[in-house]
């Protein structure tokens, strides 16, 4: 929220105009900073996106959602705001520190996991090519960027598919608050985990194979992701306090939570009737085998 202020207070400083261009040149962080700032500052003013990191290339600089977290959940002050234009130099991500890419990586899974098997086989052949920048690079972010960019075109408001872009997201961003937003445990990292719980718990359900499960976390765990709790440094919260979490997270409608689910790799689903009670006594055992 300060930094927020700081940008706006900048550019006001700077006599920015209506006409004016912001140029949001880093990861997914100074992102989504730039475009909210850019979509409030005299009512909303063009921004370009310049995406430095794997994650903000291949995930937060299509689509739009611009925004800051909030002392009580991650993103709850944003808007939705287009960048005019996004260039993504794939040759940036060299400077990146191994764990940033790695990071990133768990979004590109994602893609994969949400709707797009083959592309998650493509993945466990050619992840190490991805990692040392072959041309198998370009390609994953390519396939990304359509991916999403497709999404966000048929349901730019969230009313429907894009919803599937969160897979992971719920747990994940609860463990992302309770690590304080901090480098103990960054977006991607969480996200990996979150992943692997939706995968486990829809196998827990009946609606996935448990192989499934298994493949998703084998995967995340071969290219150095937490895929369980006991990846996590540090303490961890209970499971009363991470269901907190995901209730100021995703809003409890009816008493019934909802969340991205899975039938397998590659289809994921929105499920609006989730019992928090079952959520919980599944994550009191996930910390449990810690
Ligand atoms: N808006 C969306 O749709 C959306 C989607 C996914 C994630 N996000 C958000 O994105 C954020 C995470 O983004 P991130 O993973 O890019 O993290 P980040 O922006 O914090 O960047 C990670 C680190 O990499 C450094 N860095 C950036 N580019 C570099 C480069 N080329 N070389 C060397 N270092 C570089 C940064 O300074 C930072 O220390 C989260 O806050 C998440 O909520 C938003
Ligand atoms: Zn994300």
């Amino acid at each position: 929220m300060a930094m927020f202020e700081t940008v706006c207070e900048g550019l006001i400083a700077q006599r920015v105009e209506r006409n004016d261009l912001v140029v949001a040149l880093g990861g997914g962080v100074v992102g989504d900073l730039a475009g909210f700032a850019a979509s409030a500052v005299r009512r909303g003013l063009d921004f370009v996106q310049v995406p430095t990191t794997l994650l903000a290339q291949v995930d937060s600089s299509v689509g739009g959602k611009t925004g800051i977290n909030s002392r009580h959940g991650k993103n709850l002050i944003g808007a939705f705001h287009q960048p005019v234009l996004v260039i993504a130099d794939t040759a940036l991500l060299d400077s990146l520190p191994p764990r940033v890419f790695r990071a990133g990586y768990a979004e590109v899974a994602k893609f994969g996991l949400l709707g797009d098997a083959a592309f998650f086989s493509w993945l466990e052949a050619n992840w190490q090519d991805v990692f040392s920048g072959a041309p198998a690079r370009e390609h994953a972010i390519a396939v990304c960027c359509r991916g999403k960019a497709g999404i966000v075109a048929r349901d730019e408001r969230e009313t429907g598919e894009r919803a599937l872009l969160n897979l992971g997201h719920t747990f994940g961003h609860a463990f992302e608050a309770a690590a304080g937003y901090s480098d103990r445990l960054m977006h991607g990292e969480a996200v990996a985990l979150g992943m692997a719980l939706a995968f486990e718990f829809s196998a827990r359900k009946g609606l996935a194979a448990a192989a499934e499960a298994e493949r998703v976390s084998r995967h995340l765990a071969a290219v150095g992701l937490p895929a369980h709790v006991r990846d996590i440094a540090g303490t961890v919260p209970d499971a009363d306090h991470l269901m907190d979490l995901i209730a100021q997270d995703k809003k409890v409608k009816r008493g019934k939570l909802t969340f991205i689910l899975v039938r397998g790799i590659g289809s994921a689903f929105v499920a609006p009737d989730v019992d928090p009670a079952e959520v919980r006594v599944f994550l009191a055992e996930k910390l449990n085998e810690r």
